[in-house]
């Protein structure tokens, strides 16, 4: 069977079309072990951790302004907990075992109960050891929705990941903890998809104006995006809308966990297909998501659309009475890094990677009882982050977004993660308006787990 016949058969079973939305939503949130057909037929399922049996958990939509209540069931063998990513959330419901809450013991169960102030896309995802269970499976959308959502025909969430795979028989390939995925750029998968499948379908139709919600839930890759038959605008990143919708023209660049919102109108007629590409290495492209368009054209074409309605509290920083820090990125494969503080005493490299431990924030490798810095709730900070590694990483900061400040002064759009390239110093800027205590760490999971961790405290 042709790759492209076998993906027509599939389409009615896996492909995103067939994503439930406004599914009825469900009270509790069960975390436990399934199967999932990510890889062709001709393999057996993948067996995977799940949020209520799905791959990725279920889409869960919730009205701007109000509550998501959900109680995380556990019935993996394993403690887990749910982090709510990019959600400016009470820092009690934030989900980090051992800084907000303690891990939830298998056959435990934990309410998860908070307001979403912003609209926009956010996604949630295990928050234990979550190099592992985030690669096992274990993170779904989540959809802040305006009140007066943007005039589109759809609203469709894609949610992209890579699966590393064994190719003898599609499991996951073990250990999850490998030294080289540790020390260098993460675990990477061999087999790229979204929404739980290497073949996502979007059925499209001539002209349709559709918003799509990108979402990076890989592990470590960096996605690379263009589109095609599509022309496109970016309105919001990482949740938080642009002031001003932006036409894509280039590659788009989505750094694991972060998130694009795009209004796209569908160019490509009746029997063409239209799609997300990704870069296929050798300077071509190649299809990620495909999006057949079949049918009469939902509309006349429309004009440019118009900018999201602005979330709260989105001022400017006010940097003349910023508090200036400084955060290094150090360690890894092919750097200098000859010892960092680890467990409360200085280590040197040799001991630390012996312990798994490859990576530090500013001389300390993971965890420590005191925080990076102590804030006062109001004030705002000004950080300039060097890379002093060899690898590009994705930093996040929870309950909060901030800016990029660039050289001119200017500032960036509000997001939650931002990519941070080599000997490419960049500073941020935000205010700590969010009580608590607020984890800031590399979205490349494997450097998270092996170094990349700290936290802020705001009181
Ligand atoms: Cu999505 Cu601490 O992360
Ligand atoms: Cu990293």
């Amino acid at each position: 069977m042709t790759r492209r016949a076998f993906c027509g058969a599939m389409a009615g079973t896996a492909g995103l079309a067939t994503l439930p939305v406004r599914a009825a939503a469900p009270e509790t949130l069960t975390a436990r072990v399934a199967t999932a057909q990510i890889a062709p037929p001709k393999y057996a399922a993948t067996k995977v951790w799940t949020y209520d049996g799905a791959l990725p958990g279920p889409v869960l939509r919730v009205p701007q302004g109000g509550r998501v209540t959900r109680r995380l069931v556990n019935d993996l063998p394993v403690s887990t907990t749910i982090h709510w990513h990019g959600i400016r959330i009470d820092n009690a419901m934030d989900g980090v075992a051992g800084l907000t809450q303690d891990a939830v013991p298998p056959g435990g169960t934990f309410d998860y109960d908070f307001s979403v102030p912003d609209a926009g896309t956010y996604w949630y995802h295990a928050h234990t050891n979550s190099m592992e269970q985030v690669a096992r499976g274990l993170a779904g959308a989540l959809i802040v929705e305006e009140s007066t959502p943007p005039d589109v025909d759809r609203d469709e969430v894609i949610l992209f990941d890579d699966w590393l795979l064994n190719p003898e028989d599609a499991q996951l390939i073990e250990p999850m903890r490998h030294p080289m995925h540790l020390s260098h750029a993460g675990r990477i998968g061999n087999l790229l998809g979204a929404n739980g499948t290497y073949d996502p379908v979007l059925e499209t139709r001539p002209n349709e104006r559709l918003r799509l919600r990108l979402i990076n839930g890989a592990n470590a890759r960096i996605f690379v995006l263009r589109l095609h038959g599509m022309q496109g605008w970016m309105v919001a990143l990482d949740g938080m809308p642009l002031a001003k919708p932006e036409p894509v023209s280039g590659d788009m660049v989505l750094a694991p966990a972060q998130r694009i919102d795009l209004i796209v109108d569908v160019t490509a007629s009746d029997g063409k297909e239209a799609a997300l590409l990704h870069p296929a290495g050798d300077d071509s492209w190649e299809v990620l998501v495909r999006m057949p368009v079949t049918g009469a054209a939902s509309t006349d074409a429309r004009d440019a659309p118009a900018a999201l309605p602005p979330n709260p509290r989105m001022d400017l920083p006010q940097l003349d009475s910023a508090q200036r820090l400084t955060m290094a990125m150090q360690g890894g494969a092919m750097s200098g890094m000859a010892s960092a503080r680890f467990e409360g005493r200085d280590t040197n490299f040799r001991e630390l990677a012996g312990r798994g431990q490859f990576w530090a924030l500013s001389g300390q490798s993971g965890m420590s009882d005191t925080p990076f810095a102590s804030l006062s709730l109001g004030e705002t900070v000004h950080l300039t982050l060097m890379n002093d590694t060899a690898f590009p990483h994705a930093m996040h900061l929870h309950g909060m977004h901030f800016r990029q400040v660039y050289s001119d002064g200017t500032f960036g759009p509000m997001r939650d993660t931002i990519l941070s390239q080599p000997n490419d110093p960049l500073e941020i800027a935000f205010v700590a308006d969010n009580p608590g205590k607020w984890l800031f760490h590399c979205h490349m999971l494997a450097h998270a787990a092996s170094g990349m961790t700290t936290w802020i405290n705001v009181s």
